[in-house]
């Protein structure tokens, strides 16, 4: 089969490494990828999010799959542009995708069909927004509707930076039309664990659960950033917990969405909140987290080749999908300055040093004329291995990465220990 993999971070880099050893994949490409990547697949230069050109691109090379990794083109509908030209693609179509793409929407889903989540609000009018805020009182969470780069939600510990927040989204349009609809909603509390899921429209299988270190400091302090790091499994998630968040979360938000006309096909990613009261979701995503993905793969012991054609077709029972009795560790070596301003085009040295233990996906890098890798982003590698422990998985990580420099490199020293 010729595959298309659509993305260029981390987490494509791992979806093609673990496609790449499965017997049916004969011809790999990714787009746009980067230079870690192109050392799997071959790159093709078009945009993530450019639908048109994708699509263009896969039928003149008839692609026989195409896996559209990341949120915008998923939102945007690239799944059933690929489908309408008759090429099969994994992932979710527009309305399926709708539930990362609009809080508003999944939160009316989740309140429909009592599945556990915040207490909220939906606003369009600033002063009424303002007004329950006042009402409400402190913490409290404002969050823009639509997609904001992992960057629309504010925590506010006050009163004061709550209404702070809703003026800057909905008055000054801080994140764009992003943010002319806001939810407003309770401060929950507790350890945060992300469950990724593969769907087929009716039925789910949870993966291994994993959980991201999202704050750019050691002790979840700094800015918000794409994740860290992360851990799979995180001990806070027992089989008890397990249990109840396929019978009160996973299974009712796949059949909620089957309800509503809009059957989900690829991967569901479940951000859970375990509060005193029991899980809870804190938001739901269309797609793999990011670097959530790297641990959770690495860990996969089946062909996820068979595994995303099952998603498609409706036929998840038939695939066997095992899993490591193992934990995994991934760290990310970001640019310095991360999420703000860094720099870009840093020779990266030492990956020639990085021992078998570990795997090293790359999410902002290129390749130079010579051969060698530079910084092309703000999250630059992510350093994953396995243990049969997560302690031991921890130190390999940081283990292996030691070789690695470049310029203001920055990394936590604190993942799967922050919680
Ligand atoms: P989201 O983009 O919805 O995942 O929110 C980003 C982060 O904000 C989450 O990972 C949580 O740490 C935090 N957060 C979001 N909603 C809540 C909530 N209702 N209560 C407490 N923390 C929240
Ligand atoms: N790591 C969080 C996300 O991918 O949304």
């Amino acid at each position: 089969m010729k595959v298309l993999v659509v993305g260029s971070g981390g987490r494509e880099h791992a979806i093609c490494w673990k496609l790449a050893q499965s017997p049916r994949v004969t011809q790999l490409f990714c787009a746009p990828g980067n230079g870690g990547i192109a050392q799997t697949a071959q790159c093709v230069d078009v945009k993530a999010a450019d639908v048109d050109g994708m699509v263009r691109w896969a039928k003149e090379h008839a692609m026989d799959f195409v896996v559209v990794a990341p949120d915008d083109p998923l939102a945007l509908g690239m799944v059933d542009a690929l489908e309408a030209a008759g090429i099969p693609a994994f992932g979710p179509r527009k309305n399926a995708a709708v539930i990362e793409a609009s809080k508003a929407f999944s939160k009316e889903l989740m309140k429909k069909y009592h599945i556990p989540t915040a207490r909220y609000e939906t606003f369009t009018d600033l002063d009424q927004a303002l007004a329950y805020i006042e009402a409400q009182g402190a913490p409290i969470v404002v969050k823009a509707d639509g997609l904001a780069l992992g960057k629309g939600v504010v925590v506010a510990a006050t009163v004061d930076e709550a209404r702070t927040a809703a003026r800057e989204m909905m008055a000054d349009k801080k994140f764009g039309a992003s943010g002319s609809t806001v939810v407003i909603e309770e401060c929950m509390t507790g350890p945060e664990v992300t469950v990724l899921a593969f769907a087929d429209g009716e039925r789910v299988c949870a993966m291994p659960a994993s959980q991201d270190h999202k704050r750019a400091y050691d002790g979840n302090r700094g800015p918000n950033t794409g994740g860290m790091g992360a851990i799979s499994p995180p001990p806070q998630y027992t089989p008890e917990i397990a249990a109840r968040c396929m019978d009160e979360i996973f299974l009712p938000t796949i059949r909620a969405l089957k309800a509503e006309g809009r059957p989900f096909h690829g991967v569901i990613y479940f951000g859970l909140m375990l509060t005193p009261e029991g899980p809870k979701v804190v938001e739901y995503n269309a797609r793999f987290g990011d670097p959530e993905c790297q641990a959770v793969l690495s860990l996969l012991d089946s062909d996820l080749m068979d595994i995303f054609t099952a998603c498609r077709e409706g036929k998840l029972d038939s695939v066997d999908i095992r899993w490591r009795d193992q934990a995994a560790c991934c760290l990310v070596l970001a640019s310095g300055g991360y999420p703000l301003d860094y720099k870009k085009g840093c020779p990266i040295s030492g990956l020639e040093e990085v021992g078998r233990s570990a795997m090293v996906f790359h999410a902002g890098t290129r390749l130079d004329e010579s051969g060698g890798y530079l910084t092309n982003g703000g999250r630059v590698l992510g350093v994953t291995a396995l243990g049969d422990t997560l302690e031991q998985a921890i130190g390999r990580a940081y283990a292996a990465a030691k070789p690695i420099a470049f310029t203001d490199m920055h990394f936590r020293r604190d993942i799967g220990r922050a919680f």
